[in-house]
């Protein structure tokens, strides 16, 4: 790429780190937030760009990984973004929450849901005979196919579905009735065009009647929780399962990874499994418990709000309020990628919904023809943004963003954006990823790995015009 010229190379010793990516720890696997970054890559820049005590800054933060690798590192840091569930998982993972208390309640709302999850997925297993825990409804458009079981007796056991199972219509009659839940009408946004097609009107219709109402019991449950630490950590749980209880499940289960939302965008597929909620929020539950050990035992010392760590929910075009003018010691940052780009926003909606939280979508960098932005203003925005964290970057301090990007326009509007914000390019190295993933593997056009550009802000005015 001609357009990644350096203005001066780093000298050798300064150079960035080189260091393939690591799979996911376990405290980033609490939740399946996009774009995610190689925790031990992070670490590595944040070490070489930044001394100790110093603030680090994250203006697209996402899921936290630059935050909680700060405050591993002995650095402070600023997550800012503009989705709330991103602060809210943020928040969980690196404020973490008792986990006598986060097993004690969960173990609460399992006890309390009991008799609920017999009506709703308890199924006489035709081998033993035995009462045994729907896993999953096999269904073909409206018809359901077979159900797994989980049978004390026989393990993991199919059989066919029983002719008249009133749970087995997935608009449900005969159910019990559906508790508060979100029931808003769908925003019909670039990424909710298959489901328009499908004529849903609402995002209720994304659950058959019986998850409906598992979903809307656990959520009311963990509202039921006193304690905001560990409530916060059963929400983002909950969250993490949410669209696996939806009918964006293919049939598909011979692929690996298990039955998850496979597709970046709302979808319907046409063979589709309706998962049993409470096993699945379960899952979460452990994989929660998991992230906030990892996290725990390998931080120095708890980190303070305020003190060591903001995580604010806003628009990173102004940064006037939340970080003063050069008191930043390093940015790290990893900017939504436009063009055809993941959707944060509307993806995000449906989280954000059953979370209890509205997202301004309007101020999202973002390149989206549905919600009129353009190429330019994808550029404009983003400029914006870098213009505001060279202002809050000291002389001289560096700013890593990592990118990947199969379109030159897009390459060009990110370079741009931080030359006219006044970053000068030192370094562009490619970032190795542990596993390709698969736009990877299904597009050859697709770059096989994000760029990791390193710029800095220059000491003085001077240097600029040079
Ligand atoms: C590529 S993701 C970051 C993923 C992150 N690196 C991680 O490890 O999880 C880009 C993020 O930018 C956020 N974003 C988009 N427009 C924004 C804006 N104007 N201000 C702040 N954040 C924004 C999106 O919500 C999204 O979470
Ligand atoms: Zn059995």
């Amino acid at each position: 790429m001609d357009d990644l010229e350096l203005s001066r190379p780093l000298a050798p010793g300064d150079e960035p780190p080189r260091v393939r990516a690591a799979t996911f720890p376990p405290r980033y696997r609490i939740h399946k937030y996009w774009g995610k970054k190689p925790g031990n890559v992070v670490a590595a820049y944040i070490e070489r760009f930044s001394e100790p005590g110093a603030l680090v800054l994250d203006l697209f933060a996402g899921s936290g990984v630059v935050l909680a690798e700060s405050l591993l590192t002995g650095r402070r840091g600023v997550a800012i973004d503009l989705n709330p569930i991103a602060g809210l998982i943020t928040r969980v993972t690196v404020e973490g929450a008792d986990p006598a208390v986060f097993a004690a309640e969960a173990s609460r709302i399992q006890e309390a849901g009991r008799d609920l999850r017999r009506a709703l997925f308890g199924e006489r297993c035709d081998r033993c005979g035995v009462d045994a825990d729907i896993v999953s409804t096999a269904f073909e458009g409206e018809r359901a196919l077979r159900i797994t079981l989980d049978c004390a007796r026989c393990g993991t056991t199919v059989q066919a579905p029983r002719a008249g199972d009133p749970r087995l219509d997935p608009g449900g009659s005969g159910l019990p009735a559906v508790g508060d839940h979100p029931d808003e009408a769908l925003y019909v946004g670039w990424e909710m065009r298959k489901l328009a097609r499908r004529g849903l009107t609402r995002w209720s219709e994304l659950f058959t009647r019986r998850n409906l109402v598992a979903v809307a019991f656990l959520r009311r449950a963990i509202e039921g929780v006193s304690d905001a630490k560990v409530r916060r950590a059963l929400l983002v749980s909950f969250s993490a399962h949410l669209a696996q209880s939806t009918r964006m499940i293919g049939d598909s289960t011979s692929r690996g990874g298990g039955p998850s939302w496979k597709l970046n965008c709302y979808w319907l597929p046409t063979t589709w499994l309706e998962l049993n909620p409470f096993r699945y929020f379960e899952n979460r539950i452990k994989r929660t418990a998991q992230g906030l050990a990892d996290m725990a035992t390998r931080l120095p010392r708890p980190a303070r709000d305020g003190d060591d760590y903001r995580i604010v929910t806003g628009s990173s075009e102004r940064l006037g309020d939340v970080v003063a003018a050069g008191s930043v010691g390093y940015v790290f940052t990893d900017p939504p990628y436009g063009g055809e780009g993941i959707q944060y926003g509307e993806l995000s909606m449906l989280w954000n919904l059953w979370c209890g939280e509205a997202m301004t979508m309007e101020r999202e960098v973002a390149f989206n023809p549905v919600q009129k932005k353009t190429e330019t203003d994808y550029a404009r925005r983003l400029t914006e943004c870098m213009a505001a964290a060279h202002t809050a970057l000291s002389a001289g301090g560096f700013a890593t963003v990592t990118f990947a990007n199969k379109d030159r326009g897009v390459w060009r509007a990110l370079l741009q954006a931080c030359k006219t914000a006044g970053l000068e390019l030192r370094a562009a190295v490619p970032m190795t990823p542990s596993a390709p993933n698969l736009t990877n593997i299904l597009s050859d056009a697709a770059p096989k790995a994000d760029v990791i550009l390193t710029f800095q802000k220059p000491r003085s005015k001077r240097s600029i015009d040079r």
